[in-house]
């Protein structure tokens, strides 16, 4: 079974500006929605997927965004190094949970900010060993990819992000199997756009409109044929039926306010299970 770490938002909250999302947001959340927005997203992952919980920690609102808090390759664990000293302390956390759940925790050492899953989504490909695909920009350097290969002895693709709102690839990104995607071609360079398009040819992308991204429709946990986010349009679910897929939605907006969803809720424990 799919397994996946989240963080209960027990001290979530809109506390400092850290991301394009958060600037109108600060102070102006509510913690019994956000806490119930979250229990939805829980209890649809729940009923799909064997779900582990990390402790949150007073003075780190932005620790339910466990994807930020490393990445999982079989049973290694990388551990992130945060680019903003507001999150840097969750590192140490993550760290010390990976171990404690077995994982071989495995320091990237470059020093380079690296932000876990958030920007570094495994791509299972038709035929051969999943890619790894990195943002890179504004959290995640470049740097931190290099080093990531080396380490995990993975094939990485760096992809450069280049709109502040869509500052983690997993905010405008989604691989799913068979080297089929879900993006929003605006949030990335020209360059990455063409290594996009040339590693899943037309009829097997699905661009989404500027409603889907800012609605965070990309950032979208995968369980088997299902995709579960915060909003799919019709057009997008359309697309997404004749691929096969359907999808679960469920209201986020507590969280969007802090630049996230249930892509970013969420972290994969077991990425080299998820072929199918
Ligand atoms: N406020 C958090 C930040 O800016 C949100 C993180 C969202 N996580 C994600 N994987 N996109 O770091």
């Amino acid at each position: 079974m799919h397994r996946v770490l989240v963080c209960p938002p027990r001290y979530f909250g809109v506390e400092y500006v850290i991301n394009p999302w958060m600037t109108e947001h600060v102070g102006t959340g509510s913690a019994v929605v956000a806490q119930r927005q979250w229990d939805a997203l829980i209890a649809i992952l729940a009923e799909r997927c064997d779900v582990s919980a990390i402790e949150p920690a007073p003075g780190l609102p932005d620790m339910c965004f466990t994807a930020n808090g490393g990445l999982a390759c079989g049973g290694a664990f990388v551990p992130p190094t945060f680019r903003c000293s507001e999150r840097a302390p969750e590192a140490a956390r993550y760290r010390a949970w990976a171990a404690a759940a077995g994982f071989d925790v495995v320091e990237l050492g470059s020093g380079a900010p690296f932000e876990g899953e958030g920007d570094a989504l495994w791509w299972p490909r038709r035929g051969g060993s999943p890619l790894l695909c990195a943002g890179y920009g504004p959290r995640t350097a470049l740097a931190a990819h290099r080093a990531l290969a080396g380490r995990l002895g993975a094939r990485v693709v760096s992809l450069g992000l280049i709109d502040a709102r869509f500052y983690h690839l997993d905010t405008c990104f989604a691989p799913l199997p068979a080297g089929r995607v879900v993006w929003y071609p605006p949030a990335f360079d020209a360059r990455s756009r063409r290594l996009v398009a040339a590693l899943a040819p037309a009829g097997r992308r699905i661009e989404v409109d500027d409603a889907d991204a800012l609605g965070f429709a990309c950032n979208a946990v995968r369980v088997g044929r299902t995709l579960i986010a915060p909003r799919a349009s019709d057009d997008l679910r359309r697309r997404l039926a004749e691929w096969e897929y359907d999808v679960v939605t469920t209201p986020l907006s507590e969280f969007i306010k802090a630049g996230g969803a249930a892509k970013c809720l969420t972290l994969t424990l077991d990425p080299g299970t998820m072929k199918k």
